[in-house]
């Protein structure tokens, strides 16, 4: 697309929600007219809705809440292209409805998230957090046969929910260290044997596995599909691990099964409300490792992520349909634009 001078009507334009890794904004300034936030916290949504406003493509991150009301706002917006794999924090029916593609960036962050998810599982097995800090704090006093014992992993059962890629990618490295993993997922897949997982509906995952890693996407059926009830069915060993979202998880049950020690322990990375509040009691649990929504944070992911979500607007813009549009039937239908 040829380079127009700044402000020309007929060059696009592009809200960017926050400063991307990498070259990717230099990338998107060859095609279109580039506003960025620059601070380090998300825009505020009268912002996002007057930047909104002027836009032809919007990138965003996981921490805006692209509803309805922003997409009305789009009067000539033609992609919502989140830096993310996870797109529940975009009304894609509202996007829909305007014809306005809406595009994710899966692949790219799948091995990275899967290493995450493992170093999760071993730092809690291993009680890593609690082992660090009583050596800074000074309770190092000898070797000790009974101090910080934790779990093995190796052996173990593993209950992956949800095995899209990046469940099936922890499945892979779980076998490299000799578990038995189980899987629940709305459809079993027709790879499973070759994968080395066993199907098992959800009750019987919670109440075999010794680790309960979960990797589905955050939608109205899985909201806090782990709840009070789904805590009391595990081992009373069992440890929780979630990289997916939070709200699959009802924190108030997973504080209740900690606290009760109903289960030993939970690694999570995503929380109903991020960041977590400081003096939210959930910080309390000692049986608790909790990280800031970093499983996918490499530099070469994060460049690569970035990038995919700048692709897919210049590819937009330039009148193709990007490989990873989650609307793309209800786009490609014929929607009529507003112009
Ligand atoms: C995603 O992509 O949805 C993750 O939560 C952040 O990488």
């Amino acid at each position: 697309m040829p380079r127009l001078p700044f402000g020309h009507k007929s060059r696009p334009r592009v809200y960017v929600t926050r400063e991307l890794p990498g070259d990717a904004i230099e990338r998107l300034r060859d095609h279109a007219d580039v506003d960025v936030w620059h601070q380090d916290t998300p825009p505020p949504r009268e912002y996002i809705v007057q930047a909104v406003a002027q836009a032809d493509g919007l990138l965003c991150l996981l921490t805006d809440n692209i509803d309805a009301g922003v997409i009305e706002a789009g009067q000539r917006l033609r992609i919502v292209s989140t830096m993310a794999v996870g797109y529940d924090h975009i009304d894609v029916e509202a996007c829909s409805r305007r014809g306005i593609m809406v595009t994710n960036t899966p692949g790219v962050l799948t091995e990275t998230t899967a290493d995450f998810t493992f170093a999760l599982l071993l730092a809690a097995a291993r009680r890593l957090p609690e082992a660090e800090r009583a050596v800074r704090d000074g309770r190092w006093s000898t070797w000790d046969p009974s101090f910080l014992l934790g779990q093995d992993a190796g052996g173990a059962t593993l209950g992956i929910v949800g095995l899209g890629a990046i469940g099936a990618a922890v499945a892979r490295r779980a076998r490299g260290f000799d578990m038995r993993v189980l899987y629940y997922s709305r459809t079993q897949r027709p790879d499973d044997v070759e994968l080395g997982v066993t199907y098992a509906p959800f009750e019987k995952l919670l109440a075999e596995s010794d680790f309960i890693s979960v990797h589905v996407p955050l939608t109205a059926e899985t909201r806090h599909m782990f709840n009070a009830d789904a805590f009391d069915r595990m081992k009373p060993t069992a440890i929780f691990i979630n990289t997916a979202r939070g709200a699959v998880v009802d924190e108030t049950a997973l504080l209740r099964a900690l606290e009760t020690q109903r289960i030993a322990a939970a690694a999570i990375d995503v929380a109903e409300v991020e960041p977590v509040p400081k003096h939210d009691m959930l910080l309390r649990m000692p049986n608790l490792l909790v990280t800031p929504h970093i499983a996918s944070a490499s530099v070469a992911t994060r460049q690569r992520m970035a990038r995919m979500a700048v692709d897919t607007i210049i590819e937009t813009l330039e009148g193709k349909t990007p490989e990873h549009c989650v609307n793309v039937d209800a786009v490609q239908g014929g929607v009529e634009r507003p112009d």
